[in-house]
């Protein structure tokens, strides 16, 4: 019975979209209680309005109860805000991640971003490290509410071009925040479908936190489209850990775009020497492991006009500009 109901009403047209119900995924619900013939449906459209869901409603009556005869009806109509979400887009989604925390990726994550927006890309940043958030910081951006705009979308913040989102944004700076696996979920599924986001996105970097839970899983059923950079530090103990992160990602059937290494070498300014303050090998471990290329080795440095961005004249801001172009450019052996 659902099934001839089913192939029915997938026919039907979203007045707001202009395509079927099938097209559009709009069938969420389909309930029959044989007892008293009462057909109950949740059907969702793109966007509601009094007009749409008038016609919608008359279409689906018509079809329960005229053509097919049931008795009853009911009808919850409600808007599919994944069909407007950003993961439905063009847009190159980047998770970084790394299993260890500490490595530098949200270091990585600002600098790539900055590099991709400098070359005229837009460019978003998702910060998905909810309990450790640190992209605002590092991008030295006040710390401010976000507020609606005249669609009731969260307007992400921006830094220059950029659009970033963080749960640092809606929560007391001084405060911890301390929530569990559910409301982390719906956080991640807010910043996807419920923020302003420029439809125009070229990329989209997301921060992850540390460790290889539920974070990563829930990218994977958000945007199973997304691409995965690791970062490591050159001791073993943090490439370890990383070559965990790397094989939860490709697990999940992510592409690894490649691995940097963090915080290989201090380049010692008297001498010129390359000194291995945390070990070494680490990269190319995590990299031979997981069969991905090791995009750069970062020495240690800190930007001289920025907290966390180092300019282009500077030489980890060329590295980070080598890996926007690897990028961009798609030149990344993924073998
Ligand atoms: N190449 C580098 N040279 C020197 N310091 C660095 C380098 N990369 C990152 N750092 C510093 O290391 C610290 C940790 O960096 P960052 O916050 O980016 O790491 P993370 O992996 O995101 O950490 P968390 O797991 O806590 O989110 C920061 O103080 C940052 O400035
Ligand atoms: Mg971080």
């Amino acid at each position: 019975m659902k099934d001839k109901i089913r192939l029915e009403l997938e026919k039907l047209i979203d007045p707001s979209l202009k395509m079927s119900l099938k097209q559009s995924e709009g069938i969420k619900h389909i309930g029959y209680d044989e007892e008293h013939d009462l057909v109950t449906l949740i059907i969702a459209i793109g966007k509601k309005s009094d007009q749409a869901e008038r016609s919608l409603r008359m279409d689906v009556t018509k079809l329960i109860k005229q053509t097919l005869g049931h008795k009853g009806l009911k009808l919850e109509i409600e808007e599919n805000k994944k069909i407007e979400s950003i993961t439905k887009g063009k847009c190159t989604f980047i998770g970084i991640a790394s299993g260890k925390g500490g490595v530098g990726k949200s270091t990585v994550v600002v600098n790539i971003a900055n590099r991709l927006m400098k070359k005229g890309h837009k460019v978003g940043i998702i910060d998905a490290d909810i309990y450790g958030s640190s992209i605002p910081k590092l991008l030295n951006v006040p710390h401010e509410f976000p507020h609606y705009d005249e669609n009731q979308k969260i307007a992400p913040i921006t830094y220059q071009t950029m659009q970033v989102i963080s749960t640092e944004f809606f929560t007391n700076p001084k405060e911890p925040v301390i929530w569990r696996g559910g409301m982390l979920h719906s956080m991640l599924e807010h910043f996807f479908y419920d923020v302003a986001w420029d439809k125009e996105l070229e990329y989209m970097l997301i921060d992850l936190p540390p460790g290889t839970g539920d974070v990563m899983l829930d990218v994977k059923s958000y945007i199973p489209q997304a691409k995965m950079i690791i970062v490591t530090t050159p001791h073993l103990s943090a490439s370890h850990v990383a070559i965990k992160a790397g094989f939860a990602a490709l697990k999940l059937d992510h592409q690894i775009l490649g691995v940097i290494e963090n915080m290989s070498y201090y380049k010692n300014p008297i001498n010129g020497q390359r000194e291995n303050i945390f070990g070494e090998g680490g990269g190319l471990e995590v990299s031979k492991l997981l069969g991905a290329e090791l995009l750069a080795q970062i020495p240690i440095d800190q930007p001289k006009k920025h907290p966390a961005i180092f300019d282009i004249d500077e030489d980890n801001g060329k590295l980070y500009d080598d890996i926007a172009d690897l990028i961009i450019f798609n030149e990344v052996d993924y073998d």
